[in-house]
């Protein structure tokens, strides 16, 4: 029986186990985690991620083919296949801070495999890592003297959150890059047998180990250029009478164009954008590629600007202060359906609003922990609540900041009757329907749009 470990129970390594496990009943795949609170959480009824459908996919095959466990060593002894899906964070110390990848945990992981290992094993990389790291982990993993041997794989993930199980399970396709040598291929081939229980042969693409690094980072980073094109574009927008949505409609229908990631918002947010554009800027100047960098650095800066800008343009409209104001914000999270708030544009607007002295009350049906967290030093001047209705009572403002299914549908005239006059509607994801809440009575705001106003 083929033995696969995953180092590294997060959002990544959870959720791609739980499936390769659901479609290869006859393999045993383990997943642990230096974290014991998370591999209690993985074995518990209570997952540590919030992931529509994952609760199924992990009760289907837990206890059967699928393990969590905080014994790494037993997992490394044991492997045939060790995915290394642990976190790469921006580095915050050091030669390359704020730019490059910090290595430390994932080298941490290759000196243990090395350490541990007593039978030949394929590493295979599912972090975002930077290009050619491949070659230091090989470097690392050749060092031993044992005899035992060590082939890397590059298999970049390209879930995003909100939508991991449906994506893992139509995938556009699985990236797995290998030396061209015949031990390189050999291990290419029993990754895509794993894959190949339930991705088409054609949907699997093999390339060799530097384009499979550098093609995740390309992805996120033309991904994230599409939305800071059309973010750049909605300021255009408010400027004149033009109206975003129409304008991604019209662009969008060019078939060469494509009519997805055109949604104008408040910024991009989530724990790999940001992260990984800056990876390939520091990349870039590794090379001495000074325009290129230069670039891609610009979609992030582009990024910031619309965050700040959504901040200005509250404060303009509210009569250019807002200190002791109380300002509703609905939704924390970076996305719709994830707990997660990693890089969320919420947390720069929060901290604008908290300099400009107003009171924050925080609503979200997934992400109010994190959102603590978040924002622990301002914590004495933000409410944390639960129900969007009494977060906007006494409220001279809500900005809604995350797509939540839910905030279409509340109550917006009670909403309104509930608030301090006027009433302030900033919608940040161009998602509730403002004609409806102009008519209410909300001074309404939105991206890249004229706003409704009642003055
Ligand atoms: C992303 C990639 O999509 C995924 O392939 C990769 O593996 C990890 O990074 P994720 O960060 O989970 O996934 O979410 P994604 O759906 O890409 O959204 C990222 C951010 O962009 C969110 O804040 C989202 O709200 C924002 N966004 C997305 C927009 O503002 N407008 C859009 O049109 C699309
Ligand atoms: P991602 O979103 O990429 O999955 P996360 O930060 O959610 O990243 O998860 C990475 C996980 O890797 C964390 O739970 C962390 O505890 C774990 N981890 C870090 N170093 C090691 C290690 N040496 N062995 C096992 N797990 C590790």
């Amino acid at each position: 029986m083929t033995k696969i470990l995953c180092m590294g129970a997060g959002l990544v390594g959870g959720p791609t186990m739980a499936m390769i496990a659901r479609k290869n009943p006859a393999v045993q795949v383990t997943v642990v985690d230096i974290n014991r609170k998370r591999i209690d959480a993985w074995n518990s009824d209570h997952l540590p991620i919030y992931e529509p459908g994952l609760d199924e996919v992990v009760k289907e095959a837990r206890g059967r083919n699928l393990f969590f466990s905080t014994d790494v060593e037993q997992g490394i002894r044991e492997a045939d296949i060790i995915f290394v899906s642990v976190n790469t964070p921006t580095k915050t110390f050091g030669h390359g801070a704020g730019c490059a990848a910090d290595l430390q945990y994932w080298e941490k992981c290759a000196r243990q495999i090395l350490e541990i290992s007593t039978s030949d094993k394929i590493v295979v990389e599912k972090s975002t890592l930077p290009v050619r790291t491949a070659a230091a982990m090989e470097r690392i993993l050749h060092s031993g003297k044992k005899g035992v041997r060590f082939e890397v794989l590059s298999n970049p993930e390209f879930l995003a959150e909100g939508t991991a199980i449906a994506d893992l399970d139509k995938p556009d396709r699985i990236l797995i890059g290998g030396h061209p040598t015949p031990e390189g291929q050999r291990a290419v081939r029993k990754l895509v047998e794993l894959y190949g229980a339930w991705v088409p042969k054609e949907k699997i693409l093999t390339t060799n180990l530097w384009s499979s690094e550098l093609s995740k980072l390309t992805a996120n980073a033309f991904l994230a250029q599409r939305v800071s094109s059309i973010n750049s574009i909605s300021a255009l927008c408010e400027a004149t009478d033009a109206d975003i949505g129409e304008v991604a409609r019209a662009i969008g229908t060019d078939s060469r164009i494509g009519p997805k990631f055109l949604k104008a918002s408040v910024g991009f947010g989530g724990s790999c954008f940001k992260k990984d554009i800056l990876n390939l800027v520091y990349l870039c100047e590794g090379y001495g590629l000074h325009e290129v960098a230069e670039y891609w650095r610009q979609v992030v800066r582009m990024n910031e600007y619309q965050e700040r800008r959504f901040v200005a343009r509250m404060l303009k409209e509210m009569f250019n202060t807002i200190a002791g104001k109380r300002i509703a914000l609905f939704g924390f999270a970076f996305k719709a359906d994830t707990g997660d708030t990693r890089e969320s544009p919420a947390i720069l607007v929060a901290r604008e609003l908290l300099e400009e002295n107003a009171d924050l009350v925080i609503t979200d049906p997934q992400a109010l922990e994190h959102a603590r967290l978040d924002l622990a030093d301002g914590i004495d001047r933000v409410t944390f609540e639960s129900d969007p209705y009494q977060a906007a009572r006494g409220a001279h403002a809500v900005a809604l900041l995350t797509e939540w299914r839910e905030y279409r549908t509340l109550d917006y005239q009670r909403i309104f009757d509930g608030m301090v006059q006027p009433a302030f509607l900033f919608d940040g994801r161009n998602h509730l329907d403002h004609a409806k809440l102009h008519a209410i009575g909300f001074n309404v705001y939105s991206i890249g749009k004229a706003a409704l106003k009642h003055f």
